[in-house]
């Protein structure tokens, strides 16, 4: 776990440092928080002390640690530094190398990743002089995680609020993960279960709960991919935050929007599952009876009908006999790079095992982990 270092300045959400330490608590992690005098205001020491279980540092110059030179010791203590929230004054010191309190003294001698995460009403975020010192902070390196937009505390619309606590945590942990393979690469990733419609009000759809796509979303954005593309169906669980998320209903519908995506990517994860089977829709709503034949029609094949794009594909299949052989098949019949083998007990499970196989015949199998841990073992494995 890691060494985190919190600055808190003088906005009004301060208070939601107290969350985003939580979360950092939450994840095992050492937290330590530098908090400014004005940020005092909006926030006591005593509560970020309290749940970051450490000594809050408010002075350059402590009479309690008059021999010690903190902003250093602090640097070099932490694996990375995270501003949040980030006023405009603070954004404005850093830009310019002013030091003349603890926090913007301690960002001079910081050396590690800096991400910082402004706030503030948005006429002020979107001042000349505010734009220009992010762009200076973002040229010398420093992550910038954009304010989201909505009601400010202020009472306008707009954009400068303090984005949900998960987005940071997910974002530093990206900057902390020590792995880059995806880095510059475009990523396709489809999720969740399709579902085909048999009238207005009736669908035929399946049990994927979209963990195992997530899950490759999530191991995609930390070892840095450059833009993942989510194209998802019914999920349990709500999509990505840092993907551009696609929703589809049908086979059909998924088929088009990556027919139409594919060239502009380099890898594509086919973790959705789609319908083997559908309907012939009828427009009127069925009229209940004692019985009804329902025909079913095969779906097209989504990766076979891609087979020709060069692209690198990683397909997913279940299969409940004869794993490694109909895998192989597979593989082949639709030109794959490699096929992930599930078993049929992941299914809307936290965790899982899976074999993976490659066209050279290569083999990696995974036993009864996370699904984010597949994900990354997976990423690990493959060559591009
Ligand atoms: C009620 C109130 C709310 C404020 N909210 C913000 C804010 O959300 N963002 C911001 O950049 N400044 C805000 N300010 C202004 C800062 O507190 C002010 O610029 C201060 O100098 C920042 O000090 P610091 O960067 O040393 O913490 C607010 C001021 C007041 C009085």
């Amino acid at each position: 776990m890691s060494n985190i270092l919190l600055g808190v300045t003088g906005c009004i959400s301060a208070y939601k440092a107290a969350s985003l330490i939580r979360e950092f608590k939450k994840n095992g992690d050492d937290v330590k928080v530098i908090l400014t005098q004005n940020g005092s205001k909006f926030i006591t020491p005593l509560t970020l002390r309290t749940l970051s279980e450490n000594k809050v540092y408010t002075s350059l110059f402590d009479d309690e640690n008059e021999w010690s030179t903190e902003h250093i010791s602090l640097s070099r203590w932490a694996d990375i530094f995270v501003v949040a929230p980030a006023s405009a004054n603070i954004i404005g010191k850093f830009a310019s190398g002013i030091a003349d309190d603890l926090l913007s003294t301690t960002f001079l001698s910081f050396e590690k990743n800096v991400l910082i995460v402004p706030t503030m009403n948005e006429s002020m975020f979107e001042n000349k002089a505010t734009v220009e010192n992010i762009r200076i902070l973002k040229e010398r390196g420093v992550v910038v995680m954009e304010p989201e937009e909505g009601f400010l505390a202020c009472g306008e619309e707009g954009k400068g609020r303090f984005p949900k606590v998960e987005k940071i945590f997910l974002l530093t942990n990206r900057l902390l993960f020590p792995e880059e393979k995806l880095r510059g690469k475009r990523v396709i990733i489809t999720g969740g279960g399709t579902f085909e419609r048999i009238d207005p009000v009736r669908v035929i759809t399946n049990l994927s709960s979209g963990r195992m796509a997530l899950s490759f979303a999530k191991a995609s954005f930390f070892n840095k991919a450059e833009k993942i593309l989510f194209v998802h169906g019914r999920m349990d669980e709500k999509p990505f935050d840092f993907s551009e998320n696609v929703y589809v209903e049908s086979s059909e519908h998924m088929k088009s929007v990556l027919e139409k995506n594919i060239d502009r990517y380099d890898i594509l994860i086919m973790a959705a599952a789609v319908a083997d089977f559908r309907p012939d829709y009828s427009k009127e709503k069925i009229k209940k009876k004692e019985e009804f034949d329902l025909k079913l029609c095969k779906t097209e094949d989504i990766l076979k009908s891609l087979k020709d794009k060069k692209i690198l594909k990683i397909g997913f299949a279940l299969e409940s006999e004869k794993h490694l052989e109909e895998g192989m098949k597979k593989l082949k019949e639709k030109n794959l790079d490699y096929i992930v083998i599930n078993d049929k007990e992941n299914l809307g499970k936290e965790k899982g095992s899976v074999v993976v196989i490659s066209k050279n015949g290569e083999e990696l199998s995974i036993k009864n982990v996370d699904k984010f841990e597949i994900a990354l073992k997976v990423i690990e494995w493959i060559k591009f």
